[in-house]
């Protein structure tokens, strides 16, 4: 029986170097012969990914609620690929997952129970990597694009939920580490590295899921 492979989230703000992190372990993975599969969240590719494009563009407007359960829909519409990946001994790794969704809509003032319902349930990660930078020091990396939400302002009240979760997380014995992504690419790939491989080989449970 082939023996199922571990799920890795790659979370942090704006212009931590998360897209080039996550890319970075897939190559590393696929070097090694390792069967990988890269998910980005949002997934801007589906009818529901393509409503989130628009309004992260500001091409249209949303509720706050309604966004929210667009950006867990978008993840529930992947949930049963990820799973079957996992148990056919493919490795997943995420660009953002649930942790972004309630960062973000909790910022608003939305409850943070509230935000963390939708996704109750999802695929766990085994892994989450959160990729933390200082605010001012990602603006300074080239700036923040035009979209929706990439402000040094609201950045900084999302590092603070992120905070918040990451303690809830850890608390219910969750495997979260915390990477100083201010650092050079290379060192912030050796440390991704590191965390990685402890976790590796010692996945043997069936895929857990979220919140419950
Ligand atoms: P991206 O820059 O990684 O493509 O993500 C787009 C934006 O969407 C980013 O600012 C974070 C935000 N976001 C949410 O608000 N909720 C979510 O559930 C996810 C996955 C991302
Ligand atoms: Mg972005």
């Amino acid at each position: 029986m082939t023996r199922r492979a571990p799920f890795i989230v790659v979370e942090g703000l704006d212009r931590s170097g998360k897209s080039t992190q996550a890319s970075i372990l897939c190559d590393h993975l696929t070097s090694l012969g390792l069967p990988v599969e890269l998910f980005k969240f949002p997934d801007r590719r589906t009818a529901i990914g393509k409503m989130i494009d628009s309004y992260l563009r500001s091409e249209s407007d949303l509720d706050d609620r309604a966004i929210h359960l667009l950006f867990s829909a978008n993840r529930w519409e992947l949930a049963s690929t990820i799973s079957s990946h996992l148990e056919k001994g493919t490795t997943i790794i995420a660009d953002r997952y649930a942790f972004s969704g309630i960062a973000f809509s909790a910022r608003k003032g939305l409850s943070y129970k509230w935000c963390q319902a939708p996704d109750v349930g999802l695929p766990a990660p085994d892994l989450t990597m959160f990729l933390d930078i200082e605010p001012d020091i990602a603006q300074a990396r080239g700036g923040y694009g035009t979209e929706r939400y990439e402000q040094e302002e609201v950045q900084r009240d999302v590092r603070q939920v992120f905070e918040r979760i990451e303690k809830e997380m850890t608390h219910a014995g969750a495997r979260w580490v915390k990477i100083d992504a201010g650092r050079t690419q290379k060192e912030v790939s050796q440390d991704v590295w590191v965390h990685v491989q402890s976790i590796l080989d010692s996945v043997h449970h069936p895929v857990g899921t979220l919140w419950e």
